[in-house]
């Protein structure tokens, strides 16, 4: 791992402890399966970006109470709910270096283990007891899902433009970090204009988040990312650096896009490669992700001066710079 995320892991070590012990705590069930891929999946050394994030806004302003704890948790369960639904619609075989849930236990069983964690979830909520808190977790999943459904849209369909994928990022991973770091504002309680700053932050950088996870699927290595290369492709799923090559290829590469994209698979994978490069289609991608962490860095000129604000700040670079 780069040496400046280790350092903003360690400005934090102590929440993330509490953080995971909370995990485990709550992940527990009376149906040893829900356990059993409860644990494989937790346990599986995901980057814990989301907790992150919240811890780091909650201790830059300055927050003194216990309850980041509990946001950040019921925040990675979120996320790994959609992880498990995720690799479903996607048929992806590898996460975070490890087969995936579905390909050991099957499609059922990962939806509804999905769907458990999900309601665990709302089940923590209810204990913060925060109607605020309740209201923006709620419209989050909510938007979760409309980003994945609307992406489900998408699929194969070669038209897509950059806006609506725009609309499919900022709804399926975008939300979620907006979510972590504008609860940190409510639990804090600093006034609207601070959380909405803190929301702009964590939005931008979650769109900046996805726009790379876009190019790493072209570019990376699953030894790297702990995901297979390409699945993006394979899936027929029209991303950036795809809509992109589209727009400025010549007739020749257009036309083996668009059936690329209609019929999904693997089997044009370096045809395509050769048309992202020469339209420059995963530079400008990653010119993308480095103008949304620009603006990210910008959302957070009003918070304070202090170690976490940092912290954030290699966050945003973290994002755009890693490769795994
Ligand atoms: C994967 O998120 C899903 C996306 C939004 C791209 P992460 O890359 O944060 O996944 P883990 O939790 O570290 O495995
Ligand atoms: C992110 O999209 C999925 C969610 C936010 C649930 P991807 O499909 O690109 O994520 P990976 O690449 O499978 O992690
Ligand atoms: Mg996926
Ligand atoms: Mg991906």
């Amino acid at each position: 791992m780069p040496a400046d995320i280790e350092n903003i892991y360690a400005l934090i070590a102590g929440d993330m402890d509490r953080v995971n012990a909370c995990i485990r705590d709550r992940l527990h069930s009376e149906v040893v399966l829900i356990n059993q891929i409860g644990h494989y999946i937790i346990n599986s050394g995901g980057k814990r970006l989301r907790p992150v994030l919240h811890l780091l806004c909650a201790r830059a302003l300055a927050y003194d109470g216990t309850q980041h704890i509990d946001i950040a948790a019921i925040i990675e369960f979120i996320h790994t709910a959609t992880l498990l639904h995720d690799d479903v619609v996607d048929a992806s075989e590898l996460r975070r270096g490890q087969e995936t849930a579905n390909n050991v236990w099957g499609n059922e069983a990962s939806v509804l283990v999905g769907d458990f964690l999900y309601s665990r979830a709302f089940q923590m909520m209810v204990d913060v007891g925060s109607m605020r808190v309740m209201d923006i977790l709620a419209e989050a999943t909510n938007t979760i899902a409309e980003g994945e459904v609307r992406q489900l849209l998408n699929v194969h369909d070669p038209d897509t433009t950059e806006e609506r994928y725009l609309e499919v990022i900022r709804g399926k991973t975008a939300k979620l970090f907006e979510s972590a770091a504008r609860l940190a504002a409510v639990l804090a309680g600093r006034p609207g204009a601070e959380e909405a700053a803190l929301a702009a932050f964590g939005i931008h950088l979650g769109t900046a988040f996805q726009l790379v996870d876009d190019v790493l699927d072209y570019s990376a290595s699953a030894a790297d990312t702990g995901k297979n290369v390409g699945d993006d492709l394979a899936e027929g799923k029209p991303t950036l650096p795809l809509i992109h090559a589209l727009a400025r290829g010549t007739p020749g590469q257009r036309a083996l896009l668009r059936r690329a994209i209609e019929t999904g698979g693997r089997n044009a994978i370096d045809d395509v490669l050769a048309a992202i490069e020469s339209t420059g289609a995963l530079d400008y991608t990653a010119r993308f992700a480095r103008e949304e962490a620009a603006r990210a860095r910008e959302a957070l000129a009003a918070v304070p001066a202090s170690p976490y604000k940092d912290a954030l700040l290699d966050l945003t670079e973290f994002a755009v710079a890693r490769n795994y």
